[in-house]
């Protein structure tokens, strides 16, 4: 159920303060990873909440985005398309760059990555301004597809992503 699964990412979040900067509480979904039981759970739980049926493609956000969409992808039998940060993919592609607190960061995604009428599942660790999800959601759209749902494992409230990505609906396993 969700608050079983809440509980699960909760107990399995580590705090790293000042990191990757001062000041900045880095939240390390490293040990959910790693925890067979949990990232099991995990996985079937997103994909018991969006419906098995509700997606035929998962897009996964640079770099742990990877791995939870990989597994949601093999789980229900579909396909995984990366978006990756700028200069990675080989292939032409669309951009999309947002505001950090200091410069700018860039996403990308192949131009051919996704063909009309496909339905995809947006999937990341962790949602905190929102910059990266709005940019990610922006590139499947360009590209084609149709955003199906969008989830992460964490979503740091204070940050107020799910404003900025308004009014498109969040689904966080855990909100702190
Ligand atoms: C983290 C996290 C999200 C993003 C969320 O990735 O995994 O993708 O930041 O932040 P936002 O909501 O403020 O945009 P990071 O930039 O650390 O990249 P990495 O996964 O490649 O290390």
């Amino acid at each position: 159920s969700g608050p079983e699964v809440a509980r699960l990412v909760a107990s399995r979040v580590l705090d790293v303060p000042d990191f990757p900067k001062p000041g900045v509480v880095f939240k390390d979904l490293m040990p959910l990873f790693a925890d067979g039981h949990v990232f099991r759970e995990v996985i079937d739980g997103i994909i018991a909440h969006h419906g098995r049926d509700s997606f035929d493609m998962v897009v996964g956000i640079e770099a742990r985005g990877f791995v939870i969409a990989a597994a949601i992808a093999y789980a229900a039998g579909v396909g995984v398309v990366p978006v990756r940060k700028a200069g990675k993919l080989p292939r032409p592609a669309y951009s999309a760059s947002y505001a950090l607190e200091y410069g700018e960061a860039t996403l990308e995604v192949h131009q051919d990555a996704f063909t009309a009428g496909h339905r995809v599942l947006v999937v990341d660790d962790v949602l905190a301004t929102g910059g990266t999800a709005e940019a990610t959601l922006d590139l499947v759209e360009r590209a084609g597809g149709t955003v199906a749902g969008f989830t992460v494992l964490l979503e740091l409230a204070f940050l107020e992503g799910r404003k900025r990505l308004s009014p498109r609906p969040v689904h966080a396993l855990l909100t702190v």
